[in-house]
């Protein structure tokens, strides 16, 4: 078997540390505002993998010391009720950060839904003033994946400014924030999707390749510049030859390992990056209204 060349961004070690850092720091803020920090995770219906996601958040939550006040809807709920269950939550003072666990079902309008949350608390950052903000490069809070791919990043010093960034996806949620954030360090950044021509070409081209598609092993090793950063956000879950399954990213992870410089791992990569971003910005507009 051919060694692997590249350097692991770790990100499940570099959550933890954050998660440790935000541990220490509530009982000092906890002391002076009177309360913990809050979270409230609103779920409909029981697609297993929100159901999980929304699990490992909670538990993330509990583990630092903040907060739940997760809400849990079956699939009947009308759009006026969720909006009205974001009402509440907007007025609850003990609630810093609201996020709607995406996607919900079909009869429901996600994106009036979250245009309904306060922007203060708006956990995940989709907001529309938040991501607004972002394209002007003010202060607000930031959508969790791409925080955290900038987050990794600054870990592990990797230059961005001048370099050439391919961005493979354009989603609301990572794609698009995650090129503005590269953007606003200052690197030349190229957004790819499924209308790109020539994929290769465009993704050899890059210093710092990110994979944001949803499509396993879609990154080669033949479309990755020796020597690249390969950030996989990816996460899809395939059948293994035993007939069970397992995560796997959207980069092909072995062969590109052999040409990269760095690169992150799926699981223990974005992943773990996303929840500790999430903590972190309802911690950081928990400090914000009790300034
Ligand atoms: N690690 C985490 O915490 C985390 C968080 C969020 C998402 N994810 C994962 O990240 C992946 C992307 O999520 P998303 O919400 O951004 O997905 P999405 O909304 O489905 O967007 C996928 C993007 O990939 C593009 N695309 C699809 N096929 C392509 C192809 N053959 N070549 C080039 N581009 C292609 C699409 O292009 P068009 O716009 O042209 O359709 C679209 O822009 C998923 O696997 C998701 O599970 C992980």
């Amino acid at each position: 078997m051919p060694a692997q060349a590249a350097q692991i961004l770790d990100g499940k070690t570099l959550a933890q540390k954050i998660q440790q850092e935000l541990k220490e720091q509530i009982p000092i803020l906890e002391a002076r505002i009177g309360r913990p920090p809050g979270l409230a995770v609103l779920m409909v219906g029981d697609n297993p993998a929100s159901a999980a996601y929304v699990r490992n958040k909670e538990r993330a939550c509990a583990k630092v010391g903040i907060a739940s006040f997760g809400k849990h809807f079956s699939t009947e709920i009308s759009q006026e009720e969720l909006e009205q269950a974001i009402a509440q939550l907007n007025q609850d003072e003990r609630v810093d950060g609201i996020l709607v666990q995406l996607p919900l079902s079909e009869h429901l309008d996600a994106v009036a839904a979250l245009q309904k949350i306060s922007p203060d608390k708006d956990a995940d950052g989709l907001h529309p003033l938040n991501l607004g903000k972002l394209v002007r490069s003010e202060w607000g809070l930031r959508s969790c994946t791409p925080a955290g791919v900038m987050r990794l990043l600054e870990e592990y010093a990797i230059p961005i400014p001048g370099k050439q960034v391919v961005v493979v996806g354009r989603s609301i949620l990572v794609g698009k924030p995650l090129a503005l954030m590269l953007l606003e360090k200052n690197a030349t950044v190229t957004i790819a999707h499924s209308r790109t021509q020539d994929l290769t070409n465009v993704c050899r081209q890059a210093d710092i390749l990110v994979a944001a598609v949803g499509k396993a092993g879609i990154i080669t090793a033949e479309m990755v510049k020796p020597g690249a950063v390969v950030v996989d956000v990816g996460i899809n879950r395939v059948e293994t030859d035993e007939g069970k399954s397992r995560l796997v990213g959207d980069v092909n992870f072995d062969s590109v390992a052999e040409v990269a410089k760095y690169i992150t791992p799926v699981p223990g990569g974005i992943g773990p990056m996303t929840v500790a971003m999430l903590l972190q910005n309802t911690v950081e507009s928990y400090i914000q209204t009790n300034k």
